[in-house]
């Protein structure tokens, strides 16, 4: 008897408390508030104390414990609410004790949290726990505005990993500051702007031809074409040309562009793991299943040697100087920088790599969606083929400036955005810096903030029938409306709004729009037999097809002065 009561005492009050202790600490939680936790010691330096009173003792304080954990967890929103001094009037789950519903994490999370918001009639504003992390969440577009657009909001909670990744310094993750406003301001006058992107209009309409004539050889060589992999790889290209101003040969044996695609896809991974350490701070120190700490060590050394090579090229080469605005890439910008605005090396490593990081894995996902849904809708294949038919024909160029001539192309592309945005929870939360007022409710500062897109999109109260795929509501001429997707309107904001908006949204669409007119001018896709396509979603960093699209490209006709040897056309 006294034995079962000792291990129960061990386990109640030796290991939950010593956890739960570091968490508190680590937390910043005040020494008052662990006081249970430090009296272990205390009770270990009471030799005089018999086995069995020990004991006793020990369980009493387990569970006091375990109460005050219940007595968090009882709040509505589980127990990081618990723990205000005030309680919320937010409604929302309370999940598990201790962990929240960070189970409610992995998986779909954006159709989970619609869930439990329709079932705690919380779709306008959701307070939830993960782990000691309180967050808010909302499903509806007008609580999205007034959170996305508040300056109360420009913050973003910051992962382990990606703090590690150096993240921290680069435009995403920095604090809300100084240094996050001088590179924001950078990125809209040097790297985003519109004569800027125009300028890179040639690299782009390459890096798409040289991906028409491998889907091509890929069709020639297997009758079938794995679309994934020939959109990452121009994606990376794009990007890169960009960015650093060099592009690779993915057809060919080269160790760079191996390497570059492993650390793409090692960073993709480390943060786009849910790690339960970032929300439990005791967590990691006790398990690191992932080995995250260790393989966000290992990678940001490779990306620092990396990018510093580039960096230290360019400046040999002084190609900042002399290059025009259409050759410059990246880093030439940031290079040509006045000595007021100018960055560390090591802040523009972060800067950088994070470009290649952002622009890569948006713009391929996206096309990836698009051309499925085109594929299972044949009527809308035959309409696109008609109005791009109507300004080039299937070998004739085809310009960026042609674009805004293709209202039903843009409108299936809005389509796409809505079913499948690819941040269903808009990828990356945000903080509250000070205490604000929500859609009426207080929500204290150190708040994490979350949209549900996905749940905003799929909405029957703001979209007719949303589950079917209907590029006509964006059509003003055929009864829908043309909805600015660039944050103005939060019923389709797959770029998010206000200060910490995409930068990168308009090379993004203008990159994404690109390729489908041109996939489509060249090919007529269908199905393969062996290959059905199934549009199962899976959350990553971003939401992309779970089973990736493999479909036959059938070459439309060009002129004959077009075709070359091996009867390709030349576009
Ligand atoms: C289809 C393409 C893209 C989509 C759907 C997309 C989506 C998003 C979303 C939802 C956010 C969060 C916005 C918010 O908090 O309100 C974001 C932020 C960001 N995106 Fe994009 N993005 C795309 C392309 C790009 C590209 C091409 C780049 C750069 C080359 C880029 C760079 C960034 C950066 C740096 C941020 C952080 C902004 C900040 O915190 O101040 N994105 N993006």
């Amino acid at each position: 008897m006294v034995m079962a009561a000792f291990l129960c005492a061990i386990v109640g009050c030796v290991v939950l408390p010593i956890v739960a202790l570091a968490a508190e600490i680590s937390s910043g939680a005040s020494h008052e508030q662990a006081w249970w936790g430090l009296s272990l010691p205390l009770l270990a330096s009471m030799p005089s104390l018999e086995a069995g009173k020990a004991a006793m003792l020990l369980t009493a304080l387990a569970l006091i414990w375990i109460c005050t954990m219940m007595i968090y967890w009882a709040a509505p929103g589980g127990n990081a609410w618990g723990r205000l001094p005030r309680p919320s009037s937010i409604p929302g789950p309370r999940g598990w004790p201790v962990i929240g519903c960070l189970m409610d994490m992995s998986g779909l999370a954006h159709v989970r949290l619609a869930e439990l918001a329709s079932a705690c009639s919380a779709r306008s504003l959701m307070a939830f726990s993960l782990g000691d992390t309180r967050v808010i969440l909302t499903s509806v577009p007008d609580v999205a505005r007034e959170i996305l657009n508040s300056s109360a909001f420009a913050d973003r909670p910051i992962k382990a990993s990606a703090r590690q990744l150096l993240f921290d310094r680069a435009i995403g993750f920095a604090p809300f500051g100084s240094h996050w406003r001088n590179l924001r301001r950078i990125a809209a006058t040097h790297l985003f702007m519109p004569k800027r992107i125009a300028a890179h209009e040639h690299h782009r309409q390459h890096e798409t031809t040289l991906m028409l004539n491998s889907i091509d050889d890929s069709m020639s060589l297997n009758g079938v074409v794995p679309l994934r992999m020939y959109l990452q790889r121009a994606s990376l290209n794009n990007i890169m040309g960009s960015v650093f101003g060099r592009t690779y040969d993915f057809g060919r044996p080269c160790q760079e562009a191996d390497k570059l695609q492993a650390m793409v896809r090692e960073g993709f991974d480390l943060l786009g793991a849910v790690n339960w350490a970032d929300h439990l701070s005791w967590f990691g120190g006790v398990f690191d299943l992932l080995r995250i700490k260790q393989r966000c060590d290992v990678l940001v050394a490779d990306v620092k040697e990396f990018v510093q090579r580039i960096i230290n090229e360019h400046k040999m080469q002084k190609s900042y100087e002399h290059k025009s605005d259409s050759d410059a890439d990246f880093v030439d910008a940031l290079l040509a920088l006045d000595d007021s605005e100018k960055l560390s090396d090591a802040d523009m490593i972060a800067v950088l790599w994070e470009m290649v990081f952002r622009g890569t894995d948006t713009t391929a996902i996206l096309t990836e969606w698009i051309l499925a849904e085109i594929i299972l809708h044949p009527e809308v294949q035959v309409r696109l083929h008609a109005e791009i038919d109507s300004i080039a024909t299937p070998a004739g160029e085809l310009s960026e400036r042609d674009l805004p001539k293709l209202p039903y192309l843009q409108a299936v592309i809005k389509e796409v955005l809505r079913m499948h945005p690819p941040g269903p929870l808009l990828s990356w939360a945000r903080l509250a810096i000070n205490d604000v007022h929500v859609a009426g409710h207080h929500v204290p500062a150190g708040t994490t903030a979350m949209v549900n897109m996905w749940a905003i999109t799929h909405d029957s109260s703001i979209w007719a029938e949303p589950n079917v795929f209907k590029p006509e509501r964006f059509l003003v001429g055929e009864g829908g409306q043309d909805i600015d997707i660039r944050g103005g309107d939060l019923r389709l904001a797959p770029f998010g709004a206000g200060r910490r908006v995409c930068p990168g949204r308009a090379l993004g669409y203008a990159t994404v729009q690109l390729w489908v007119a041109r996939l489509l001018q060249r090919f007529s896709w269908s199905s393969h037999p062996d290959h059905p396509i199934d549009l199962s979603e899976l959350l990553k960093l971003s939401c992309e097809m779970k089973y990736p699209l493999v479909a036959c490209a059938m070459p439309r006709l060009c002129s004959d002065s077009q075709v070359v040897a091996g009867g390709k056309c030349l576009m």
